[in-house]
């Protein structure tokens, strides 16, 4: 169906930060899948393991149990303060896990709360819970009537949240990082009292790392940077790197609400996905790549930073690690298109935010070669 505006590329094969047309052309990939191919294009391990896996078993249902998913949550428990995990296919589905869990420990609990506030600016995907829960009123319209008990307060104003929870709500959701909404970050400060209000008001704090998670911030799990531990939490995209799959993880005493009969996904955490996983989180947990994520992301940090001297059309530059973006005085699409022409793939995050999300695996040599052609196209506005 009509929902996509496509470039007009049909990609055809990659090999670590770079991917290759059908006319053979060769791009440096700076958009990862939006974030998801951690790993890059054709990565040994992740293809070892998948090319094994599916010689075992592809998909077998929730019926029964399967051990790369068994392997999978525990290495996610055992590396983070939560205890459960609750797996899907997508980020929106993860995000609908983590309402779906918040209304009902609301309901178990009998404190009659049902509403979510979430952030102006945000963005948690497309099903209806999700898109409702997006502060951003483009990505809604022609949907009414609209998923209801969602309000929404200003991102990083704490007087803001403050008013928006009341006697109703059941639990607060945000983006440490808002990715679609233009790469912001939240303040310390912002995390830091949603977190009070929670404890404060016995709800839930849900974090959406669906973008921000997983790495991407140099830490595991974005909210690492900030110090402030949700009770939820909403991952997808990089965890499979670029294999569909999604994730809640809880802490206990939130994750019991879900009892069985409460939630269920056909393909959630099937083998296949989830021995992509296994990859990812081993490569970054165990193999050094959090680490390499930091020292790269410093390095990515440096190039843009710079960027604002030499070009007055760069108002902006901010992000964490290796999810980056630059604010321009002008539209991003056709600074984009001129370095596909040129050879690197680049998204906006917004009408005026060029994006950079490449692989986690990506050099500080492919680093400075984006740059130069991202120079390149900055100088002829
Ligand atoms: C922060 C955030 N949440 C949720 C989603 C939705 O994920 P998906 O497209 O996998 O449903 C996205 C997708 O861009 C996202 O960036």
């Amino acid at each position: 169906m009509n929902t996509y505006s496509r470039f007009p590329l049909v990609l055809e094969k990659g090999e670590g930060a770079f991917v290759y047309s059908s006319d053979g052309k060769k791009y440096l990939d700076f958009v990862a899948g939006i974030a998801a191919n951690s790993l890059g294009h054709a990565h040994e391990k992740l293809v070892a393991a998948l090319s094994e896996q599916v010689t075992q078993l592809i998909h077998v249902s929730n019926l029964y149990w399967n051990k790369p998913a068994v392997e999978l949550a525990s290495r996610l428990v055992k590396n983070s303060p939560f205890d459960k995990a609750f797996f899907c296919n997508s980020g929106a589905e993860a995000i609908e896990g983590c309402l779906k869990l918040a209304r009902i420990n609301a309901s178990k609990s009998g404190t009659g709360r049902f509403g979510i506030v979430a952030m102006k600016n945000s963005f948690h995907g497309r099903t209806f819970a999700a898109v409702r829960a997006t502060g951003q009123l483009k990505y809604q319209e022609g949907f009414a009537p609209h998923f209801p008990g969602i309000s929404h307060a200003e991102f990083n104003d704490l007087a803001s949240l403050e008013s928006s929870v009341d006697a109703s709500t059941c639990a607060i959701l945000i983006e440490p990082v808002q990715g679609e909404g233009g790469i912001r970050p939240a303040t310390k400060e912002f995390l830091e009292g949603a977190r009070k209000i929670c404890d404060r008001d016995g709800i839930s704090l849900i974090f959406d790392e669906v973008q921000c998670g997983v790495g991407r911030t140099g830490k595991f799990f974005a909210f690492e940077n900030y110090g402030v531990v949700p009770d939820a939490i909403a991952l997808a995209k990089g965890l499979g790197g670029g294999v569909p799959i999604g994730a809640v993880l809880a802490v206990k005493d939130l994750a019991k609400a879900f009892e069985p009969g409460n939630h269920a996904s056909t393909f959630g955490g099937n083998a296949l996905s989830a021995a992509a996983g296994n990859v990812v989180t081993q490569e970054l947990w165990e193999n050094g790549l959090l680490e390499h994520v930091a020292k790269v992301g410093e390095f990515l940090t440096q190039k843009l930073s710079g960027l604002k001297e030499k070009y007055p059309a760069v108002l902006d530059n901010r992000g964490i690690g290796l999810l980056q973006g630059i604010e321009l005085s002008v539209p991003a699409a056709p600074i984009i298109a001129e370095c596909i022409e040129k050879g690197l793939l680049l998204v906006n995050a917004g009408t005026n935010v060029i994006r950079f999300v490449p692989p986690l695996i990506v050099t500080e040599d492919e680093i400075s070669q984006g740059i130069e052609i991202l120079e390149s196209a900055l100088e002829k506005i």
